[in-house]
């Protein structure tokens, strides 16, 4: 018996190899959870070559480790982008399963491009990240949450948002904006689901060890004639020796308080914005 028998988690960008939308669906799956999983499809130019050399499928694969478990498992792709394709999304999830009881929003938009200074960063590439970080977060908490109202049995929704949602940093204009908002959305979707019993949070990690694949970091291991997969192991060795626990998060330790807010245990906290970053930030 788990803590989630007969439960349904939705999550997004739950595709990555090493992402914290895999470890999320890992942890719920083994406390009895069924999925629905959900990620774009990638040109191979945008992915991590740790997932190119295991011939990583994304969803198909992280499907297969759920069913291993003895869960079930929807996989949708979807493209956050497009909002008709978002609301499909839930549809489908509903009608598979009857009904849903966990919303993570977790994918992001792919990083790198927007990391310039402000008056250098194209509106292009500021539309995209408010676009998949904050607009399909909030239709996603539309459309799952009025399938959870009408189910009438409460709900819990989880954001993942960043310690960007608390504190920028340089040349971050369009990510940090986009993740300061999901935690006014978090409150205010909090507020607005309350008398449903739906409650609404947010996980804030700092620095995470993911394979997440990200433009600068691979410009910058061109420029320094290394593997990408060499400069990222250094990014983090690095990142975490600024961390007062001596290392960066790994995605279990976010999954960890991500299972927690989706738990029973957890009904009377709400708008609630928790930082999983080995003491890096306090507020
Ligand atoms: N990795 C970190 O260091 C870190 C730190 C703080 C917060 N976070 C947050 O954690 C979450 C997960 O990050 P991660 O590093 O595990 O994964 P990630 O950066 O690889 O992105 C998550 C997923 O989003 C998907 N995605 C991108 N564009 C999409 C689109 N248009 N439609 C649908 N899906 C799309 C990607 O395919 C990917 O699987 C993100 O919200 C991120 O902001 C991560």
């Amino acid at each position: 018996m788990g803590q989630y028998d007969g439960k349904v988690a939705l999550i997004t960008g739950a595709g990555g190899m090493k992402g914290i939308g895999r470890a999320c669906a890992l942890k719920l799956a083994a406390q009895g959870a069924d999925i629905v999983i959900s990620d774009f499809k990638r040109p191979t130019n945008d992915l991590p070559p740790q997932e190119i050399k295991a011939q990583w499928r994304s969803i198909d694969s992280v499907a297969e480790e759920i069913e291993a478990l003895g869960r079930r498992c929807l996989r949708v792709w979807c493209n956050l982008t497009i909002s008709s394709q978002i609301e499909d999304l839930a549809a489908r999830a509903a009608s598979h399963f009857g009904h849903i009881d966990i919303l993570i929003n977790n994918a992001r938009a792919i990083i790198g491009r927007d990391r310039v200074g402000v008056t250098d960063l194209s509106e292009e590439v500021w539309g995209q990240f408010l676009r998949i970080n904050t607009t399909a977060a909030f239709l996603n908490i539309k459309h799952v949450g009025r399938i959870m109202v009408e189910q009438g049995n409460g709900g819990r929704i989880i954001n993942i948002a960043s310690d960007a949602s608390k504190r920028a940093k340089i040349n971050t204009a369009a990510y940090t904006t986009s993740k300061f908002a999901l935690i006014g959305l978090t409150q205010a979707s909090a507020l607005d689901l309350a008398q449903h019993h739906i409650t609404v949070n947010a996980v804030c990690p700092g620095s995470v060890n993911t394979d997440r694949f990200n433009y600068w970091e691979a410009d910058q291991a061109q420029v320094r004639n290394m593997s990408l997969e060499d400069f990222r192991a250094s990014v983090v060795v690095d990142a975490g020796k600024s961390v007062p626990l001596g290392r960066v998060a790994e995605p279990e330790d976010v999954a960890n308080v991500v299972s927690f807010l989706a738990s029973a245990e957890a009904g009377f906290i709400t708008g609630q914005a928790y930082n999983v970053n080995g003491g890096t930030l306090f507020h």
